[in-house]
């Protein structure tokens, strides 16, 4: 059905790390990229400008939220999802099916599709594959996905019942695009097992697909299980079109991620963390409540050039977040997906000057992670 030339140009390779080009109607992705998450058409926080500013080119929303409000209908009476958030770059949309299983409440799956409940009033919906490509081409994103189910990553005998349901749902999700100028991604399940994950890959690829994503990663799988994983199905899925790695997006994820091969990445990381006051930074966290920032007059990166950095002091952000200012959700995200922007960039440079390997290993070396 595919019209639009969705063409992913591969630039250069350093080891297994690519740097690429993904062609969209609303622009060139330059890979690897991470997207912002803007759930109900709103990166939290961040106007489009600033997102702007800050380099981000693609952002991902969500097909579930959007659907339960304010429904697909009205946002393509507004012209589509890009004119109604003036957001005039690329946008991906996930397909409903992880947050239905995620966040609604009751919900029941069969061969046709899923049955739930709104997770905002209670009032109960059906999607199927069919109905998932629909509501995505009334949104209008350059990128929707097919409707997948992503089971619990060590239930052996649902991930195998899972992968097939969602081979079945993929020939669907193709079959029912009648739009050309959108890319519909292929998304490979298998939990785990490298066998169900080789399946998953071999089918999907088979089937056509402008781009393909990696579902079912980081949902409680520890990170070796994800790094095997994606090294897998770096053999496996074609080099001629771009990765995608769903819901992943810690620095030192991007980084192991894209030397797996990975080419695009979402998560909802930077602007939650934001919200719960900490910034991300390329040695680790920050908490930017503790007391110990309170009279500092550095900026939360004395390396970042984002536009919360070159302005603005630890001791005014520690300030907002006491006085309890709106303004510090909006400046701790702006660094955050700063942060994440120009780590990617960088790999990309890396990549096409022949040093990713180094980039990476010096990265993680200088890299303190979380406490869990
Ligand atoms: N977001 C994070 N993981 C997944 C997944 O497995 N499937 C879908 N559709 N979205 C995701
Ligand atoms: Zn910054």
């Amino acid at each position: 059905m595919t019209t639009f030339n969705f063409q992913y140009d591969l630039v250069a390779k350093d080891h297994n790390a690519r740097a690429g080009v993904f062609h969209t109607p609303h622009g060139d992705l330059l890979t690897p990229i991470f997207a912002p998450v803007g759930t109900q058409a709103t990166v939290k926080a961040v106007t489009p400008a600033q997102l702007k500013e800050i380099g981000v080119t693609l952002v991902l929303a969500n097909t579930y939220h959007l659907y339960l409000r304010p429904g697909a209908d009205l946002v393509a009476e507004m012209g589509g999802l890009h004119h109604f958030m003036r957001w005039d770059s690329p946008i991906l949309t996930d397909s409903g099916g992880f947050q239905v299983f995620s966040l609604a409440g009751m919900r029941k799956i069969d061969e046709d599709g899923v049955t739930f409940k709104s997770h905002i009033d209670g009032s109960i919906h059906r999607f199927t594959p069919e109905k998932a490509i629909q509501v995505q081409e009334q949104l209008g994103a350059d990128i929707i996905m097919a409707f997948d189910e992503c089971a619990p990553p060590y239930d052996r005998a649902y991930n195998q019942q899972a992968v097939a349901r969602t081979h079945r749902w993929a020939e669907r999700c193709l079959a029912a695009q009648t739009r050309p100028d959108q890319a519909l991604f292929g998304i490979v399940q298998g939990g785990i097992f490298p066998d169900l994950r080789e399946q998953s890959a071999r089918f999907i690829s088979s089937l056509g697909f402008p781009g393909h994503a990696i579902g079912g990663l980081s949902v409680g799988e520890t990170k070796e299980e994800m790094h095997r994983t994606l090294e897998l199905l770096n053999q496996i899925l074609p080099e001629d079109k771009p990765r995608y790695l769903m819901g992943v997006g810690s620095p030192e994820d991007l980084i192991n991620g894209i030397r797996r091969g990975v080419d695009i990445f979402d998560c909802v990381l930077p602007t939650r963390l934001a919200r719960h006051q900490a910034a991300m930074t390329r040695q680790g966290r920050l908490n930017l409540m503790n007391a110990a920032h309170a009279r500092d007059p550095r900026p939360i990166d004395e390396k970042c050039h984002c536009y919360t950095c070159t302005h603005f002091s630890r001791a005014y952000l520690r300030h907002l977040i006491v006085a309890k200012e709106m303004l510090a959700a909006t400046l701790i995200s702006i660094h955050n997906i700063a942060t994440l922007v120009y780590l990617v960039q960088d790999a990309r440079r890396a990549i096409l000057e022949g040093t990713f390997e180094q980039f990476a290993e010096e990265f993680l070396a200088h890299y303190t992670l979380p406490e869990k």
